[in-house]
């Protein structure tokens, strides 16, 4: 069924698994749905290269922009807002990972910037991003059950955070990487019981090891290798396979799931 057109702020979307969920969003689905803006916010310098065969007209690239900057990301919200009066949905994908460091400690400027970037940068996105949900809505700030008409909290936007499957599963030598990824679990735990009531979902999905530039510079291809032996499946995650859940997540079909953290490394929790 074709729905109205949304509108999306994506974080890190110049690369890997972010540019692989812009590629997911930008796809049609339904010969009638109008395409979604998409407003994108990476530190890199190059907007990707996207397919001819996609509409790029309704895309907007920040480059050079930093989540860890809060007066940086509210000056770049006042663009998207001057442009897009309603933000329907946020991913935060951006994230680093250093190589590891084995058999030894990670020092303090490591461990610093990687919490700044994995865990601020989702904090700063996704305050900036509640902020204008909710004082645009205020019968979704004040929290209105009854909002639709006797059927329950009226779902106006939703938040995907990439958390990983590291926070639960350390890899050796990333304490940093995981720990971040830990609370950016605990994040989305705490937001989604603080404002699911309030009309916003928000979801974690936690991919395993994915081939994507991050993996490569982070690994050696011996390493690589073996991680992906040691996969449940044998082999490391495309990054299309991760952006088809998260459309999942927001596309449709999913307006009852909050809360959640979805692994997406083919293994098995039950
Ligand atoms: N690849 C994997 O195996 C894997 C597994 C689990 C989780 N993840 C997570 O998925 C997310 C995407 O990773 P990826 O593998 O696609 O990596 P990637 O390196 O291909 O893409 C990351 C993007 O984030 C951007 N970025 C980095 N720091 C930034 C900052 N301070 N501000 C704005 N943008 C910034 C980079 O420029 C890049 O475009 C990350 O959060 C990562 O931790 C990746």
């Amino acid at each position: 069924m074709p729905s109205d057109s949304k509108t999306y702020i994506l974080t890190g979307s110049f690369s890997g698994i972010g540019l692989a969920i812009l590629t997911h969003l930008l796809t049609p689905k339904h010969p009638d749905t109008p395409p979604p803006t998409i407003h994108v916010l990476d530190l890199a310098s190059a907007p990707p290269t996207l397919p001819a065969t996609l509409p790029t007209a309704i895309i907007h690239f920040y480059p050079n922009t930093d989540v860890t900057s809060r007066a940086g990301i509210t000056a770049i919200f006042d663009r998207i807002l001057a442009q897009s009066p309603q933000i329907d949905e946020l991913i935060n994908s951006a994230g680093i990972c250093p190589p590891p460091t084995i058999g030894g400690f990670e020092n303090d400027e490591l461990f610093d910037r990687v919490l700044d970037v994995n865990l601020r940068g989702t904090w700063i996105l996704g305050t900036e991003f509640l902020k204008h949900v909710l004082n645009k809505d205020a019968d979704a700030a004040a929290g209105n059950p009854g909002a639709a008409g006797g059927g329950g909290v009226h779902v106006r936007a939703a938040i995907v955070n990439i958390a990983s499957r590291a926070a639960f599963s350390p890899p050796p030598g990333m304490v940093a990487y995981a720990t971040s990824k830990y609370a950016v679990l605990g994040l989305t735990k705490a937001w989604a019981k603080e404002y699911t009531s309030r009309g916003v979902r928000l979801n974690c999905v936690a991919p395993g090891g994915t081939r994507t530039p991050l993996v490569d510079s982070a690994l050696t291809e011996g390493m690589i290798d073996a991680y992906a032996e040691s996969a449940p499946m044998g082999r490391l995650a495309a990054p299309e396979e991760i952006a088809s859940v998260v459309g999942f997540l927001l596309e449709g079909g999913a307006g009852f799931v909050s809360g959640q953290m979805v692994v997406v490394d083919g293994g098995y929790y039950l």
